[in-house]
């Protein structure tokens, strides 16, 4: 007999499914109330993953997204296990036909198959370089992932997007509705603004939540940034984009405060100008947004203390949804496909 249910992430061609970007979600609302679910009754499908084991591997440091992920593996009763591979493994070489002669020990065509036999689900964090945009924008790291291992992939931060990040801000924004929806004939707000940082970061986190707004649909959706910070436009197409910070939070239900580094002049700061960061007195300008930012935080550089310590910060909230995005993508994983 078939079954009605739907799955909520598309099956590929080679017949497995991966989480790596938006457009591997059939239903986002679906997939936001599967997490919610979750969160409401954590230990609902605590034998769902039984018998089975999860392959966390860290090309860089993490401290959410490597706990909430096993946090979640843990309540579906599977056994995460996390190989820092960057200081415990192998160097892996990711290029097809390289000659090995250089610094890298093992090809990634024969690392993948092997943790594919050990793995049910093996999940990848990556970080781009930041000096070659063609090099990161193709995705060679988690792509090669993909075509070697044989299991799906989940992405914990990938060259280019962040997507349990993104599914997760979309959670705490619909959670927060849920509990004070928008009023009036009004449409829903979101703003996306840079701020200023120290030092190049990816542009991961922002092209990933204007993909995920994006395809949700849901809101009226403005990014603001200082000129020549522009994102790359197969993420950022369909909202509004500005450079004038001020005017974008007017009326803002919900703020999203993020650095990123420059995308065509690629991975360079050309503006570090302290008059970005997100303060209370910009606050106002809002309709008493709720403040989001993925952490890790530098305080007073991006965001100020007072807007931290504050009501309208919802950043822990945020943070501790992680936990149910990664456990609602696992599921749906670990669920046969229909
Ligand atoms: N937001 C996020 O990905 O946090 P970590 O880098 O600590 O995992």
């Amino acid at each position: 007999m078939e079954s009605s249910v739907q799955s909520l992430l598309k099956t590929r061609d080679s017949g497995i499914k991966s989480f790596i970007s938006a457009h591997d979600v059939t239903n986002i609302n679906a997939l936001v109330a599967k997490a919610l679910d979750y969160k409401a009754n954590p230990l609902k499908d605590k034998t769902l993953g039984e018998n089975k084991r999860i392959g966390l591997l860290f090309l860089n440091p993490s401290l959410r997204t490597r706990l909430s992920t096993q946090v979640a593996a843990a309540n579906l009763g599977m056994e995460p296990i996390v190989f820092n591979v960057d200081k415990e493994g192998w160097a892996l070489e990711f290029e097809e036909g390289a000659i090995m002669s250089g610094s890298t020990v093992e090809h990634i065509k024969d690392a993948a198959p092997v943790l594919g036999n050990y793995f049910d689900i093996l999940c990848i964090r990556t970080f781009p370089s930041l000096k070659n945009r063609e090099d990161d924008y193709s995705e060679l790291y988690i792509s090669q992932f993909m075509k070697y291992c044989g299991v799906p992939v989940i992405s914990l931060e990938s060259a280019t997007l962040h997507p349990l990040q993104s599914l997760t801000d979309i959670i705490t924004i619909k959670e927060v509705l849920n509990q004070q929806p928008v009023t009036g004939n009004r449409q829903l707000k979101i703003v996306l603004t840079w701020a200023p940082h120290v030092k190049p970061l990816p542009q991961c986190v922002a092209n990933s939540f204007a993909q995920w707004v994006n395809a949700w649909g849901e809101a009226d959706f403005v990014i603001t940034h200082p000129e020549e910070y522009e994102l790359d436009e197969q993420f950022s197409k369909g909202a509004t984009i500005t450079h004038n910070q001020d005017e974008a939070l007017k009326d803002a239900d919900f703020v999203y405060v993020k650095n990123w580094s420059t995308f065509k002049d690629y991975g360079k700061i050309y503006e570090n100008d302290p008059a970005w960061m997100m303060t209370e007195e910009k606050l106002k300008l809002t309709n008493n947004a709720k403040v989001m930012h993925c952490l890790p935080v530098r305080r007073n550089v991006e965001l100020s203390d007072e807007i931290l310590d504050g009501p309208n910060s919802i950043v822990t909230q945020q943070a501790a949804n992680r936990v149910w995005a990664a456990q609602a993508v696992i599921s749906e994983i670990l669920t046969p496909i229909p």
